[in-house]
């Protein structure tokens, strides 16, 4: 495995298209868990080698939020690597992917600044800024997304859709803990009380998905959230919505095909997201 820490000039060391087939890339910011390694896996089977980006974008994060203090792990997130067969961790340093003077960058538009935009602003312009710099650096066939993060996979294929990028994307699904919390690199910031507060978005979850109509969907996930705003500590919500999976519009009442109910709050000092997918016949 090649982990080039500081050097953008990799476009030979995996051996290139030509030396065996094809190339699959999982772009992360590190801190890596068994999600990651469900991409890693899936990533295998799409092509012949498999790339994982390692970058905390500064770009990505707002003014108050975790960048400083988000975890990173780089020694075991490479012997992760090495594990799961990864040909090549391409890990930059910040003052190497934005050089001094940089003026242009990626606007998610709209559909950017609905959902989870709201709450971040210029958060998925980041994303897109970023992850077109990694798609043009690493050049490969397939990158791999979670479906844990769905706004973000939407806007990723949207911005593939629209800059005509020759990338196929594949969205890999949701790893959970056996309780129900979804896999994240921020789960380790929970105490032991957060954590069971936290339960209570796979729970909504959950409680949604028995719904039929979008009205019964919410109403159902409410409940469970309102009593988890009532626990200690309580649980602080900034949205829950059902959307359109691929526009992250609110989806109308008569509703009927692919939705995906979204949810997130913060417990303690950690904010989470989840979301599942539902399909309303
Ligand atoms: P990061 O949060 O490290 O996530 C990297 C990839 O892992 C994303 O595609 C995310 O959706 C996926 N992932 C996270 N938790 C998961 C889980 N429980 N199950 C399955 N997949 C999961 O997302 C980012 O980094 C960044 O925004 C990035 C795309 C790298 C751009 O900076």
């Amino acid at each position: 495995m090649l982990a080039a820490r500081a050097t953008l000039g990799i476009g030979a060391a995996y051996g290139g298209p030509d030396a065996g087939g094809t190339l699959a890339l999982v772009p992360t910011m590190g801190a890596l868990h068994e999600g990651h390694r469900s991409l890693i896996r899936l990533a295998r089977e799409h092509a012949g080698h498999v790339a994982v980006s390692i970058f905390v974008n500064p770009l990505q994060f707002g003014p108050g939020e975790d960048f400083s203090r988000y975890p990173r792990t780089f020694e075991a997130d490479l012997e992760v690597c090495a594990s799961e067969g990864v040909g090549l961790v391409f890990a930059p340093a910040a003052d190497e992917m934005y050089r001094p003077g940089r003026q242009v960058g990626l606007s998610s538009g709209h559909m950017g600044t609905v959902v989870e935009g709201a709450f971040r602003p210029g958060h998925f312009d980041g994303v897109l800024t970023v992850v077109m710099k990694l798609f043009n650096l690493v050049q490969p066939d397939t990158a791999v997304f979670g479906q844990k993060d769905a706004q973000q996979l939407a806007l990723i294929r949207r911005m593939v859709a629209d800059l005509d990028l020759p990338i196929a994307i594949v969205g890999a699904p949701t790893l959970r803990e056996p309780d129900g919390l979804a896999l994240s690199s921020r789960n380790r910031y929970l105490s032991a009380d957060d954590r069971a507060t936290a339960l209570a978005l796979s729970s909504a979850l959950r409680e949604g998905a028995r719904e039929a109509v979008p009205g019964e969907i919410l109403r159902a996930a409410r409940a469970v959230l309102d009593e988890a705003a009532r626990a200690t500590p309580p649980l602080l919500l900034d949205y829950l919505a059902l959307v359109d999976p691929a526009t992250f519009a609110a989806v109308p009442e008569d509703h009927r095909g692919e939705a995906v109910l979204v949810v997130a709050a913060k417990v303690g000092t950690t904010r989470l997201i989840d979301n599942t997918p539902l399909t309303l016949t």
